[in-house]
């Protein structure tokens, strides 16, 4: 059967990270989450010292460096960074580096790579609008900001976070009024998106709507003889 290319877009906390990697699980594709390669950009940026509202030093940077997002880890240059990229600071860092476009063009086009051979779920902002706006799959997935606060709130991921709810919840409102509002490829739902709104829904309800979607685009198209 043919390997299907599938997007996840959506803001902060809708469960896109959740629900990708399920979905990848059950297909036997490749999970890719594309916000963990800007949250990478932003750690090496600050650790190297380039401001991040320095466009030109930043791409550069990007370019230059190897950045690997595993199932299992994300390293980049060889370094591991799968826990030290999910911090406030790098939530910042990453929302700052995802705003300029030369950026953005060096890691759309990474994960463009990545996609090539199709089997894979790409979760992150843009990936049915722009990095695969021919996906055989675009799902936006959303919640309300009360919701995604309190999965955030409780991320294992995320230790050593601040977790109140209310802290988070401002935090996050934050992020997604920089990421729906910026210039270069702003945060929105694709017009041929399956928009599935998660709220107070389980991940296995979820992840058996979002199968059902993937299970209709799987089958041969009707031949009309
Ligand atoms: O999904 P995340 O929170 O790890 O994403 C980190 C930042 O990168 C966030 O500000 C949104 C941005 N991002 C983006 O602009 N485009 C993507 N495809 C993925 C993430």
């Amino acid at each position: 059967m043919r390997k299907l290319t599938i997007a996840i877009d959506g803001p902060s906390g809708a469960g896109k990270g959740t629900v990708a990697r399920a979905i990848a699980a059950g297909l036997g594709y490749r999970h890719v989450d594309s916000g963990a390669m800007y949250r990478a950009v932003g750690w090496k940026a600050l650790g190297e010292g380039v401001p991040l509202d320095q466009e030109d030093a930043v791409a550069a940077l990007a370019g230059a460096a190897r950045i690997d997002v595993t199932a299992a880890a994300v390293t980049i240059d060889g370094i591991d960074v799968t826990r030290a990229i999910r911090t406030p600071e790098m939530d910042r860092a990453a929302a700052a580096v995802a705003r300029l476009p030369k950026v953005r063009a060096v890691l759309v086009e990474r994960q463009r790579q990545v996609g090539a051979d199709g089997g894979i779920v790409m979760e992150g902002r843009d990936i049915g609008t722009v990095v695969f706006p021919h996906a055989d799959v675009k799902i936006y997935l959303d919640a309300t900001p009360e919701e995604r606060a309190r999965r955030r709130a409780s991320d294992p991921s995320r230790s050593g976070v601040p977790s109140a709810v209310s802290d988070v919840a401002t935090l996050l409102t934050e992020r997604d009024r920089l990421d729906r509002t910026r210039a270069a490829s702003p945060l929105y739902a694709a017009a041929d998106a399956v928009v599935v709104d998660t709220t107070g829904k389980s991940v296995e309800e979820v992840v058996k709507e979002v199968m059902q979607v993937v299970e209709a685009r799987r089958q041969p198209p009707a031949t009309s003889r």
